[in-house]
């Protein structure tokens, strides 16, 4: 089974839109049951997408690792999960570059979220082309999977490969390419973890058109959708074509 995930980053800017977006992404995973479907709203949006989804799943695009206190303009653990959040997306690259996540705390989320039971889903990517991609990805892997054991398999974790170079710029990465660097992200998770294989899916730039080029391949186990995820139709093209591989 494919996953396709929506990361609607900082969009929409009213809940009545975002409301309508919800039903046409939980029409969509519901007529497409072969595939896994992951919304991503912003936190204000939560309570209201939560209550329009039924066989999609609900997620957010960060989290703070305590399960409370005196922690201003945070959102912990426990308040996802008591809305019902199943999913956390984790060390985006704007949250690295914008907000300057570093490593360490990408480290302390990505295991508070997984021993919490939520799904984390870690971003990784490298900035620029570069003839290895991978080599650069599994230092990102090191550092954000440090302390990470075979006692948090099997891994509700997921691994989003997502190149910055290839976000929001209309220019995805050769499937071929991205299926490879997939493969040794793979690879990397069972050397740190001595575990299970972890899921590893792509992002950037992905539209009803490319994805899929994606997704057929065996090593891409879904894909992260930023742009294409707020328009509802082509998303459900996204979702329809996972489902042909699911
Ligand atoms: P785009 O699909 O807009 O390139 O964004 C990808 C992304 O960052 C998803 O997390």
């Amino acid at each position: 089974m494919k996953t396709v995930i929506a990361n609607w980053k900082s969009n929409p800017n009213t809940t009545r839109e975002a409301e309508k977006l919800a039903g046409a992404v939980e029409k969509s995973a519901a007529a497409n049951n072969k595939t896994k479907v992951v919304v991503a709203p912003p936190f204000v949006y939560l309570p209201t997408v939560g209550q329009r989804l039924r066989r999609a799943v609900l997620g957010a695009q960060n989290v703070y690792w305590n399960e409370g206190g005196a922690y201003t303009g945070e959102v912990n653990l426990a308040q996802l999960k008591n809305l019902g959040v199943k999913s956390v997306i984790i060390g985006h690259s704007e949250r690295r570059e914008y907000f300057k996540e570093t490593d360490e705390q990408i480290n302390r989320k990505v295991l508070s979220a997984l021993r919490f039971g939520l799904e984390a889903i870690l971003c990784v990517g490298n900035k620029e082309k570069m003839a290895n991609p991978a080599g650069f990805v599994n230092k990102q892997l090191m550092a954000d999977l440090k302390g990470l054991s075979a006692k948090d398999g099997p891994l509700k974790l997921v691994v989003a490969y997502e190149p910055i170079w290839a976000i929001g710029t209309g220019d995805a990465d050769d499937p071929l390419s991205a299926a490879q660097v997939s493969a040794k992200i793979k690879e990397q998770v069972q050397k740190i973890n001595g575990a299970s294989k972890v899921r590893v899916l792509y992002g950037g730039s992905v539209n009803g058109v490319n994805a899929g080029a994606f997704l057929e391949r065996d090593e891409i186990d879904g894909v992260l959708v930023g742009g294409s995820s707020l328009s509802a139709k082509e998303f459900e093209k996204i979702i329809k074509t996972a489902n042909n591989f699911g």
